[in-house]
């Protein structure tokens, strides 16, 4: 026996229909494209690096990994919030097999700079003893919160350590953890997107963008 469909629920579907229609062709209420910077005209005083340049950056460092780990066990340790778009684009950008982990961690101080006083929110699901890990931030910025998250890692004896970051300052370059692999130097400016947030919005920009001293001022 099949069930019946009466006019009142045919007119139904045809309006869900027509308003996905409506939704996909605008962007509009059901907001199904992605936020583009570019639409963010008021709010960013520039596009740093575009939805294009960081697939390309993140496909070059993903056959850069492949190479330096063929045959050896990855552990990919993605750092949140932050990490979360360039772990899952690297991840699925990698041949080789990899795990993958998270931490999150919260540094004391004042406003937006890292003290390098850091405590631990969430730590790893994995015993890293033996394992070939490699820690991925969106950026570096004071390389603080870097400096204790190595320090920390070493501890645990992996049989190896290294560091990926989408984006580098400049005043990482004093940070005497070396840095494996970088997406791109940048200015010191205030940058939102992939990843990078602004008092919790942004991070969805699917390219980076310069915060207008407007919004953060
Ligand atoms: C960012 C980034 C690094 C840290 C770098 O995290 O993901 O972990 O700041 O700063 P530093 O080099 O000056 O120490 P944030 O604290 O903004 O948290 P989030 O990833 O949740 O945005």
């Amino acid at each position: 026996m099949s069930a019946t469909v009466g006019p009142a629920a045919l007119q139904l579907a045809a309006a869900c229909q027509s308003s996905i229609e409506r939704a996909t062709m605008t962007g509009g209420c059901g907001r199904l494209r992605p936020v583009e910077a570019t639409q963010l005209s008021g709010e960013l005083t520039r596009v740093l690096v575009t939805k294009d340049q960081l697939a390309a950056r993140i496909a070059e460092l993903a056959a850069e990994i492949d190479r330096d780990y063929a045959g050896k066990e990855l552990l990919l340790v993605g750092v949140l919030n932050g990490a979360v778009m360039v772990m899952a684009d690297l991840s699925r950008a990698l041949s080789i097999h990899c795990q993958m982990d998270w931490m999150a961690v919260s540094s004391y101080g004042s406003g937006s700079k890292s003290s390098g006083v850091v405590r631990i929110l969430k730590d790893l699901s994995t015993d890293v003893t033996g394992m070939h890990v490699l820690l991925v931030e969106d950026i570096i910025d004071t390389g603080l919160t870097l400096s204790y998250l190595v320090t920390n890692l070493r501890y645990r004896r992996p049989a190896s350590l290294k560091v990926l970051t989408v984006f580098r300052k400049p005043e990482a370059a004093r940070n005497p953890v070396e840095i494996a692999y970088v997406g791109f130097d940048i200015p010191n400016e205030f940058v939102v997107g992939y990843g990078l947030d602004y008092d919790g919005l942004y991070r969805n920009l699917t390219s980076v963008g310069a915060l207008s001293p407007s919004v953060y001022g």
